[in-house]
């Protein structure tokens, strides 16, 4: 299932790394984050190379709905009740400047990517909670407003207006900057110590490692799978669904996200943690909610994507870890990813670069105050579940008996297993344990993958592997 902006955009392809090479900084990860790190890296003089698994921007950035607005949904009264204002302030201030960057680069540069400005809205049925966000957000600096009417058929009290905000093609505007930089596709780093980093067939030495990839694959140090999960969210892209001028999200779990691309309505939602969708349905349920708000509409593209959800949701950005003062990570954007890899490219170009950035402490991996520890066990017990599972769970079903089309881990004449079986009865069985960490699998029939409940590891249904954090397939 493939988005629209893989649809209609064919990137360069580059070579893979070969040999032994040398530079300044090393970005792990070419999507919307290590592309823009690298290009801010270059442009501060630093010598940069960017080593990627599969194709630029093939992962999440090619997934995305593209939004690039300092709004993160209904958050600025929350993040200030947990954070403080001074926190939360700042954590607006650096998406605002993210989203003004991406309008300077684009200006600048001259890169035809289809950006336009517009307003982004959070709207709820709560009235009170949307008066009171509102205050929230301009007592951080936003110039918001409450909106009663919106121009979206969904039942709500209002909506809080961001102005000024933008969105894009991305695929477009990486390939634009990538012109500019030195990328090896097909180059999976297998590998890091110290200051270098191979991959199958190469090896780059550089002053500094960063890690833009997505969910960090090196366990330890950093630990970041006890701090980190996986979220999954599906989208459609509507043709005849009239035309939207603003962008919105909803507040609340089953909410929807509207924006406009072109000819196409983008109409997202159902989102769920990895791993936990053992019943599907998720493309069936956004169709209908989609052929109730627009009956006139039909689905020209359907896609889904996932990101990663620190445990106080703000992105994890700054160095890896105390014992690696040379690496750096950008990960856990919570589906915000634009604004966020820009946050993440700013930042880190600034500590590589050796320049104070008021925003630093904000992002910080290493930020965790004692009140949050418990969410630190929470993650830590979903993993737990995920191990226990494994070893204590006893398959409900048989291989023989279970039904076309469906997967399932099952009992198998090799005992447990992961079995799915093919509408026309052919059967691929795998062994349904993660290579990240040994968590069972668990079936996503709206993707017909083996997902990881644990951190969201995903593979297809031979075992090749679709998503990290683990670094290989599972054996068929
Ligand atoms: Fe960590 Fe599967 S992703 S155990």
């Amino acid at each position: 299932m493939e988005s629209i902006w893989m649809k209609t955009y064919e990137g360069k392809r580059r070579p893979a790394l070969t040999g032994i090479t040398e530079a300044d900084a090393v970005v792990v990860g070419a999507g919307m984050a290590g592309i823009l790190t690298a290009w801010q890296l270059e442009q501060a003089g630093v010598r940069t190379i960017v080593l990627e698994a599969g194709r630029i921007g093939g992962g999440q950035t090619g997934n995305t709905t593209a939004k690039i607005t300092a709004q993160h949904g209904m958050f600025c009264d929350a993040f200030i009740e947990k954070k403080g204002e001074e926190t939360a302030g700042g954590y607006v201030r650096a998406n605002q400047a993210a989203v003004e960057e991406y309008k300077r680069i684009v200006r600048e540069e001259g890169i035809d990517c289809d950006l336009i400005e517009t307003d982004a809205y959070v709207y709820s049925m709560d009235e009170e909670c949307l008066r009171r966000e509102m205050e929230a957000a301009r007592r951080l600096g936003v110039d918001a407003s409450y909106e009663e009417h919106v121009e979206i058929p969904v039942p709500c009290a209002g909506a809080v207006c961001f102005p000024h905000q933008a969105a894009f093609h991305p695929l477009k505007f990486m390939g634009a900057l990538a012109e500019q930089l030195t990328v090896y596709e097909d180059s999976q780093v297998v590998e890091a110590e110290e200051h270098l980093v191979r991959t199958p067939e190469g090896s780059v030495r550089a002053g500094s490692v960063i890690f833009a990839v997505h969910f960090p694959f090196i366990n330890f140090p950093g630990m970041y799978f006890a701090r980190m999960h996986q979220e999954r969210s599906y989208v459609l892209a509507l043709e005849h669904a009239g035309r939207l001028n603003g962008m919105y999200i909803g507040s609340g779990k089953d909410s929807f996200s509207f924006r406009q691309y072109d000819q196409y309505l983008l109409f997202g939602g159902m989102s769920h943690r990895t791993g936990e969708n053992r019943d599907g349905g998720c493309y069936e349920r956004l169709k209908e909610a989609a052929a109730k708000l627009y009956p006139e509409s039909s689905a020209a593209a359907s896609w889904s994507a996932q990101d990663g959800v620190t445990i106080d949701e703000i992105p994890f950005i700054g160095r890896y870890a105390s014992s690696q003062p040379d690496w750096y990570v950008a990960a856990g954007f919570r589906k915000w990813g634009m604004s966020s890899a820009m946050v993440s490219a700013m930042l880190i170009r600034d500590m590589v670069c050796g320049i104070e950035n008021p925003y630093a402490g904000i992002f910080s991996p290493s930020r965790f105050s004692a009140e949050e520890l418990p969410g630190l066990a929470l993650e830590g017990g979903k993993a737990v579940q995920g191990l226990t599972k494994r070893f204590f769970n006893i398959p409900g079903e048989t291989a023989a008996a279970l039904e076309r089309g469906r997967g399932a881990v099952a009992e198998t004449p090799q005992g447990k297993a992961g079995v799915y079986k093919t509408e026309d009865g052919r059967i691929f069985q795998v062994q349904a344990v993660c290579p990240h960490m040994g968590c069972e699998l668990a079936w996503n029939p709206d993707e017909g993958s083996w997902d990881c409940p644990c951190h969201g590891s995903r593979f297809d249904c031979e075992g090749n592997l679709l998503d990290g954090p683990a670094q290989e397939g599972i054996q068929l």
